[in-house]
């Protein structure tokens, strides 16, 4: 197992992610544990992260003395690598300005680490590595045993090495993405000079995740809200392998999700997995303080606010419990601790499970807080879980309310929950013929939008006056920016006329050709 010193940088989770991916055990803990702590965790190797934006007045960080004197290979990134070479007697130019982005080194020598890894050589034959960099400080002396490893023009020593001792070190960032071999360095590191087997799964995560939950809760009670998305379905899974009736999950159903989505949920985890589930059937309060109401905003903060009352009220009926879980994951935690530059103006207010008041009084267990969500599915699959929950596109919080566009009523939301469970069906029948995906995997998230405007059309001999939809189905990464989705004509074809044919009271389909920016992906 890896032992990862974190220094405080933004993207240490995303090293464990690379250590994880080499099929591989590690835990982060922080950069002054103590001597003891590292000697009875007993690492094969040590990984010392980088550190945040401002290294400038934290650059006296150290590594405890018991990573130099374990005798197991040391990988410095970063800061780690400063903090590497200052320990080691070498030399480090502390400045307050940065080099940031994208950058191309040379590896020198053959280093275990490097050797042969390139993305492309130059005419002399060097062999050159596309990476990221983002540092104001560097190494300016190598440390006595230490010899050059990479290099550019603006660092000198963006790599070092004392292979007797198995020490390296990077200047750039091998676990961000835009360090195109990031994932052969670690897997060479961790697995070829530390010696770790490469045997460990997602499902070893949830035996370690179990017993780490039943150390925290002991025999104390545990609710938690679940919406049927990913994050809290998988979270809920985890917690009841963990301590079975002790966790009580509250399911409120505020009458706008998805057609048969809440017997989908009642049957997975009450019936399938025996959890202890409270269903709340909470369609006619929220519908209630829905009457009327048409602005996009505050239909979201009504939705929102109800659903915090109706969870609370739950809550106070199980007065034993102790604490609150919540399917918060990693990009959750990163988004929420204020990395992330104020937004001017808000563009939508959002709302999720994850938005619980303290006010509760309880304390929180957050289980998946180191995950991505890729990871989170795949955990989800080795607990039993099904595959197409697992896999399912996001679903906001408001849920249909902000696909039905101005005033939510229980009549609309039933056109509209016949009509998407329609097109979804079709999405993932259609198989495309090169990947051989659906198209409903060839999507990042599609649904129907219900317009509450008539028109005109015709059926058998007769006119009709009914109500329109919008298809809408995009293709993002991160949802930040999205392209809607080039459908094949057949089956845009396809789902309208069963559409129109099978829901009465939609005589018009429509399918959204606007991408994200200037559009959004909702509709409100
Ligand atoms: P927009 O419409 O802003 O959506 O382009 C981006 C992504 O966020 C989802 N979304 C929400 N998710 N609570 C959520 O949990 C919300 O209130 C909410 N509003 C939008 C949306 O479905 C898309 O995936």
């Amino acid at each position: 197992k890896i032992l990862i010193l974190d220094f405080g940088s933004q993207v240490t989770q995303l090293i464990a992610r690379r250590v994880r991916e080499a099929h591989v055990y590690c835990e982060i803990h922080p950069n002054d544990v103590s001597d003891d702590f590292i000697r009875a965790f007993a690492p094969q190797g040590i990984i010392l992260s980088g550190s945040h934006a401002s290294t400038y007045e934290d650059h006296q960080l150290r590594a405890p003395q018991a990573v130099w004197d374990l005798g197991v290979p040391v990988l410095g990134i970063c800061y780690g690598m400063q903090t590497m070479a200052v320990q080691l007697g070498g030399e480090v130019s502390w400045s307050d300005t940065r080099e940031f982005g994208y950058a191309e080194v040379r590896a020198h020598g053959h280093t275990e680490l490097l050797k042969g890894v390139q993305d492309f050589s130059t005419p002399e034959g060097h062999g050159m590595l596309k990476v990221w960099m983002s540092h104001g400080d560097k190494v300016t002396a190598l440390p006595p045993g230490f010899k050059l490893m990479a290099s550019t023009p603006s660092c000198p020593i963006a790599g070092m090495a004392n292979e007797d001792k198995r020490y390296y070190a990077v200047q750039f960032h091998p676990e961000v993405t835009h360090t195109v071999q990031g994932p052969e360095i670690f897997n060479r590191f961790v697995r070829e000079i530390c010696g770790c087997a490469g045997d460990w799964i997602m499902g070893n995560y949830i035996e370690e995740a179990v017993a780490r939950i039943r150390d925290q809760v002991g025999d104390e009670e545990v609710i938690l809200g679940l919406s049927g998305g990913v994050d809290s379905s998988v979270a809920a899974a985890l917690i009841h392998r963990a301590i079975g009736d002790q966790l009580t999950c509250v399911f409120v159903d505020h009458g706008l999700l998805r057609l048969n989505e809440g017997q989908m949920v009642m049957d997975m985890f009450a019936g399938r997995l025996h959890a202890k589930v409270v269903h709340v059937d909470a369609a006619a309060q929220f519908m209630g303080h829905l009457k009327g109401v048409t602005d996009p905003e505050q239909k979201r903060k009504i939705i929102g606010r109800e659903f915090v009352e109706v969870f609370q009220a739950e809550a106070k009926k199980l007065s034993n419990a102790k604490w609150l879980a919540q399917g918060t994951i990693y990009p959750d935690v990163v988004e929420s601790g204020g990395t992330k530059t104020k937004k001017a103006t808000t563009i939508k207010s959002h709302h999720n499970v994850g938005g619980l008041p303290e006010t509760l009084g309880l304390k929180l267990l957050e289980p998946l807080r180191e995950l991505f969500k890729d990871e989170v599915r795949e955990l989800g699959v080795a607990l039993g879980l099904p595959p197409d929950m697992v896999y399912r596109h996001p679903f906001p919080g408001p849920g249909l309310g902000v696909r039905i566009l101005g005033e939510v009523k229980p009549e609309f939301a039933d056109l509209l929950k016949r009509a998407d469970a329609i097109f979804i069906e079709e999405l993932r029948s259609t198989i495309e013929p090169n990947s051989g995906k659906s198209w409903y995997d060839l999507t990042s998230q599609a649904f129907t939008v219900f317009l509450p405007v008539k028109s005109v059309g015709v059926m058998g001999d007769g006119r009709t006056y009914d109500y329109v939809v919008a298809l809408r189905a995009v293709q993002t990464s991160d949802f930040m920016t999205a392209d809607w989705a080039e459908l094949p004509y057949s089956l845009l074809k396809k789902v309208s006329s069963r559409i129109i044919n099978e829901v009465r009271g939609i005589n018009r389909v429509t399918y959204d050709v606007s991408s994200k920016p200037p559009a959004t992906i909702e509709w409100e």
